[in-house]
């Protein structure tokens, strides 16, 4: 046998027999050395707690704001590998979602765990459908807002006090009260969200309609004007649940992490949902398919293109809709995006500013900058020529990530609820302000 071979076997079985999954720490204040057990890829924090200088400390803790390598949770619903561009909803491929399933199928998968069989399926999408008419008060509340007030305002507010009209929502430990809420907060989003809309452009409010689909009422809310009956374009109800589908989920980003947060100190699921809202207000969570948008004005032609690119190169600009946290690689969502963009400008004309993202995208793709630096299109790249084509205004688009979010935020909020190593949430902080001190009279404290 080759010696060299025979002592890298050696050495293998000695690393075998010595290998346990923990991690040895050895504090160079003391000297002393800890061994602190590795689950999942993970060490508990808690476990650091043991590390001290002496008695008296308090002992040591991890620092990382905005939990870029903290896992606040143990989930089993959403996965993503972002090196390789993957994203799965309990195990499903976002791709064979997208193409097999409708949104309200998602939601019960999200939710419950598994697919449903026919009869789940007819009696969840019953009860959702049964759930969409909204309390005549709260258009009340609607009329009370400034007739330019921005939609997703408009939702967070009118979510937040749905939890005004339902007692039995503070019972979050009692599953039939979770299961109503659920009913009531996906099927009454739509509603508000289109109510919303319909306020800030001055036309009167259009009621559900529970003969057509969860994306079909929703576009008879939004656009129905003097026909008796809306009939919505199959291609583009067909386009908008598959959007709902690719937004449902995405495990724990800002707003799941709001909603797991306001949540954890058991308050009733409208109010966590409206701190999930809140979240996803925010430009740099649910507003960037806007700013693709604008960039795509700015430029302006194809031409200009090289042009736009050599200024992000020079640190001039961001290229907007391209770059992810957690994506280094090509987001999954964003493939299929780009289909539907297709099959949306068959049915509406093709969208102006298409031809100079193509441009954008083509140039980047190739470009050393953007390569090394593993930037590519995100979720946003596209969206936001689909929205402005099936006529969304620009301040809907976040309300149309909020509205397919709520079954992700719902998932996530009752894994939390039943998950028992979760509390109430709250994190520590590295103290470095003042020490004691005296307090100063105000006529002592000079200039
Ligand atoms: N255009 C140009 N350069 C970029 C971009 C971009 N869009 N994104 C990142 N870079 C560069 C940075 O300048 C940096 O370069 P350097 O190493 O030479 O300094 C490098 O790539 C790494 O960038 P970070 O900012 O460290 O990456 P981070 O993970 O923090 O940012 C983010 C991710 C915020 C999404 C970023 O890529 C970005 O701003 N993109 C544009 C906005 C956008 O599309 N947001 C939507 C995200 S999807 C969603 O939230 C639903």
């Amino acid at each position: 046998m080759d010696p060299t071979k025979a002592a890298t076997t050696v050495a293998a079985e000695d690393a075998a027999q010595t290998r346990r999954d923990s991690l040895t720490i050895i504090d160079n204040r003391t000297g002393k050395r800890y061994e602190i057990p590795i689950q999942h890829g993970t060490i508990r924090a808690m476990d650091l707690r043991q590390i001290k200088v002496d008695e008296a400390d308090f002992g040591l803790m991890s620092y990382d704001p905005a939990f870029t390598n903290t896992a606040s949770c143990k989930s089993r619903i959403t996965y993503i590998d972002g090196e390789k561009g993957i994203l799965r909803y309990r195990g499903y491929p976002i791709e064979e979602l997208a193409e097999r399933s409708t949104y309200l199928e998602t939601a019960y998968l999200l939710i419950h765990g598994e697919l449903p069989t026919k009869a789940q399926l007819d009696d969840w999408t019953y009860h959702i459908t049964h759930h969409t008419f909204i309390h005549e008060s709260i258009k009340k509340f609607l009329d009370g807002f400034h007739y330019d007030a921005h939609p997703m305002g408009m939702l967070v507010s009118t979510v937040a006090a749905l939890s005004t009209f339902y007692e039995d929502a503070k019972d979050i430990f009692n599953p039939e009260s979770r299961r109503k809420q659920t009913y009531r907060l996906i099927g009454k989003m739509p509603t508000l969200a289109a109510f919303s809309y319909r306020h800030s452009i001055g036309m009167p409010y259009v009621y559900p309609d529970n003969d057509l689909s969860y994306t079909g009422n929703f576009l008879n809310m939004l656009f129905k004007t003097t026909e008796l009956k809306y009939k919505p374009n199959p291609a583009l109800e067909r386009a908008l649940d598959v959007l709902f589908i690719l937004h449902a989920d995405h495990e724990q980003n800002c707003s799941a992490n709001a909603m797991r947060s306001v949540g954890s100190s058991h308050v009733d699921p409208y109010s966590a949902t409206a701190a999930a809202t809140a979240a996803l207000y925010g430009p740099l969570h649910g507003g960037a398919n806007e700013a693709v948008l604008r960039m795509l004005e700015d430029i302006g032609s194809v031409n200009n293109v090289p042009a736009y690119i050599k200024r992000v190169k020079g640190g001039e600009k961001r290229l907007m809709g391209f770059g992810h946290r957690i994506y280094k690689n090509y987001d999954p969502r964003a493939r299929i995006i780009k289909e539907i963009a297709y099959q949306v400008f068959d049915v509406m004309g093709r969208n102006p500013l298409l031809d100079i993202a193509l441009e954008v995208e083509r140039i980047a793709l190739e470009d050393e900058y953007f390569v090394t630096r593993k930037l590519y299109p995100n979720v946003d790249f596209y969206t936001g020529l689909i929205y402005q084509s099936m006529g969304f205004p620009t301040t809907m688009f976040p309300v149309l990530f909020a509205i397919p979010r709520t079954s992700g935020w719902i998932a996530q909020w009752e894994e939390m609820l039943l998950d028992p190593e979760q509390k109430i949430a709250r994190p520590r902080q590295v103290y470095l302000g003042y020490d004691q001190r005296s307090y100063i009279p105000i006529e002592h404290r000079g200039g």
